[in-house]
């Protein structure tokens, strides 16, 4: 049975299409179930209703940088609902609480517009302009209790180019993005990629025994 997705986001949702284009087209063996949003004319809840995908807004609360308790219980109750099997943070701007981090253990994944552990937090292609760098990339892992912590799943290289803006250097790193994190999702979904503590290991192809 395909395994269900639950997507969080706040932005554009771009990410969120190119999950779903994975799925739609049978590359990855998993549902877009539910898409879940704290911004209510978000570009992701959009999208969503165009793919004709469950979705829902539900007003974050008093904090800026965190859900507050009945936000994050209605989130939680919501994913429950629709028996998401992985909760699947893309672009989602607020912390996630333990509250979450208990209802799905090591089921929740970000993808982080950086090569982890560089440049976490906000503005991660400003920031690795303002530093000089010059390779930064796209990271998915773990959710855990920090910010971009998390046991790493998959990374991979964006070059930064002279003369580039973070704006400019932001949309390459989400067309690698778009590759990468439903390639990420196969993998830990299918069991080819456990997680093991702080970091994860690739399993060992197995053969079908012949009769
Ligand atoms: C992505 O770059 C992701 O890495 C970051 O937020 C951005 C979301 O973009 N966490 P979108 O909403 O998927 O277009």
């Amino acid at each position: 049975m395909a395994a269900k997705l639950g997507i969080l986001g706040s932005g554009e949702g771009s990410n969120m299409a190119a999950i779903d284009d994975s799925c739609r087209s049978g590359v990855l063996a998993a549902e877009v179930a539910l898409v879940l949003s704290d911004v209510e004319d978000s570009g992701i809840l959009k999208l969503a209703k165009e793919r004709n995908i469950s979705h829902a807004y539900i007003a974050p609360g008093q904090y800026r940088t965190k859900l507050d308790d009945s936000a994050e219980s209605e989130f939680i109750r919501q994913l429950q609902a629709a028996a998401v099997d992985w909760v699947v943070l893309a672009g989602f701007m607020r912390i996630i609480k333990s509250n979450s981090l208990r209802a799905f253990p090591e089921r929740i994944v970000n993808i982080h517009p950086s090569l982890l552990p560089s440049f976490p937090g906000l503005g991660a292609a400003a920031q690795a302009i303002e530093f000089g760098a010059k390779v930064t990339g796209a990271t998915v892992h773990v959710v855990d209790q920090g910010i971009d912590t998390g046991a790493i799943i998959a990374q991979e290289a964006v070059r930064i180019e002279e003369g580039d803006t973070a704006q400019r250097l932001h949309e390459r790193i989400k067309a690698t993005e778009h590759r990468l994190y439903p390639q990420a999702l196969n993998d830990l979904i299918s069991g080819r990629i456990k997680i093991c503590g702080r970091t994860t290991q690739r399993q060992a192809w197995k053969r079908t025994p012949k009769s």
